[in-house]
């Protein structure tokens, strides 16, 4: 039986990050693809050559050419700007709408059957361009978000209690932005509801540090965003896919009655299998988070409004 494929788009900081992550899950063959000559492939040739030592046996390729990304499971489109400080996500809307858009219809017309992770940003956005230029059914398109935000979350809470990340299990909705909707709620600690542990106000300050986990990391590195986190989120999911795991995890897939949405793609608790997006789970909303899901929902409908008209 031949391995899977994996095809990450961009070999910049979170795609070369991510195809280490896989490479030492040793799930798929990973092709590295960038538009930049000679950066795909020098990443991949490292990576690959670091295999004897760390001990996974996986074949890691680099290239500028479409042609060898053929017939992907998962494409994961990393491609794209970044922020700098004062940039806010948004502010890479039009770029990385044209790049996402471009990639999207070169990755397809070699892999038609794949199952596309997006991770560039506006992250709702581009989940929408790559699920409108793909033409994939929605269950195979996907963002890669909510694992990150639920991360930064989840071991801001371990670090409060002097307990093991492992022990934290959280949900987060809404969009990639500075108004997505962690939920306490359903926070857990080895399965102790962590408003039995922490004190209204320290939670308060987790949520605010996790809305902001994005800009405290671009703040201190200066030149660029995270990678290390975002790179492991997107392979969980991919992870949780190619082994049919059916995982439950907060991920950017399309809602169509689901959560009043009405067609977008947005943060949600989805099981993700074999087929990608295999369902949609929705939570019971209290008023004050039903409200709070509607404005992030709006911002990405009014981001969306503007990329429709340049795709
Ligand atoms: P980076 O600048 O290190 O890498 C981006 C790579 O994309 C570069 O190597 C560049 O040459 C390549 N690229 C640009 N246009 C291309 C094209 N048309 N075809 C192929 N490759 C192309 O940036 P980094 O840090 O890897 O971030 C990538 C994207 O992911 C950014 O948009 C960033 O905002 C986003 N991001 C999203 C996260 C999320 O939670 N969804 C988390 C972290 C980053
Ligand atoms: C982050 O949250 C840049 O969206 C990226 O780190």
């Amino acid at each position: 039986m031949s391995r899977k494929k994996i095809s990450i788009i961009g070999a910049g900081n979170v795609g070369a990050t991510c195809a280490h992550w896989l490479a030492e899950k040793e799930i798929a063959d990973i092709v590295m693809l960038d538009i930049v000559e000679g950066l795909a492939a020098g990443k991949a040739l490292d990576l690959y050559e670091a295999s004897p030592v760390a001990r996974f046996d996986v074949k890691i390729t680099g290239t500028c050419d479409y042609a060898d990304t053929a017939e992907s499971d998962i494409v994961i489109i990393t491609s794209g700007i970044g922020r700098r400080p004062g940039m806010s996500r948004d502010d890479l809307l039009k770029t990385n709408a044209e790049i996402v858009a471009s990639v999207t219809s070169s990755v397809v017309a070699q892999s038609p059957n794949a199952i596309l992770i997006v991770v560039s940003n506006p992250l709702d956005v581009m989940t929408y361009v790559a699920g409108k230029v793909s033409g994939l059914p929605k269950n195979r398109v996907m963002g890669m978000a909510g694992i990150l935000d639920t991360a930064r979350y989840r071991s801001f809470i371990a670090e409060a209690l002097n307990v093991s990340v492992c022990d934290i299990s959280a949900m987060l909705l809404g969009g990639h932005g500075d108004d997505m909707v962690p939920l306490p709620r359903y926070t857990t600690v080895s399965g102790i509801p962590v408003t039995e542990l922490l004190d209204q106000a320290t939670l308060e300050n987790i949520v605010d540090r996790a809305r902001k986990g994005g800009i405290e990391i671009v703040n201190l590195l200066k030149t660029g965003s995270a990678f290390y986190a975002p790179a492991a989120a997107a392979a969980e999911m991919a992870e949780s896919i190619l082994k049919d795991k059916k995982r439950i995890l907060p991920c950017c897939a399309w809602c169509d009655r689901e959560y009043g949405a009405g067609g977008a793609f947005v943060g949600v608790p989805v099981i993700l299998g074999a087929n990608g997006v295999q369902k949609v789970i929705e939570l019971q909303f209290t008023p004050q988070e039903k409200s709070l899901f509607a404005e992030s929902l709006a911002h990405v409908n009014q981001m969306v409004t503007t990329v429709d008209k340049m795709i």
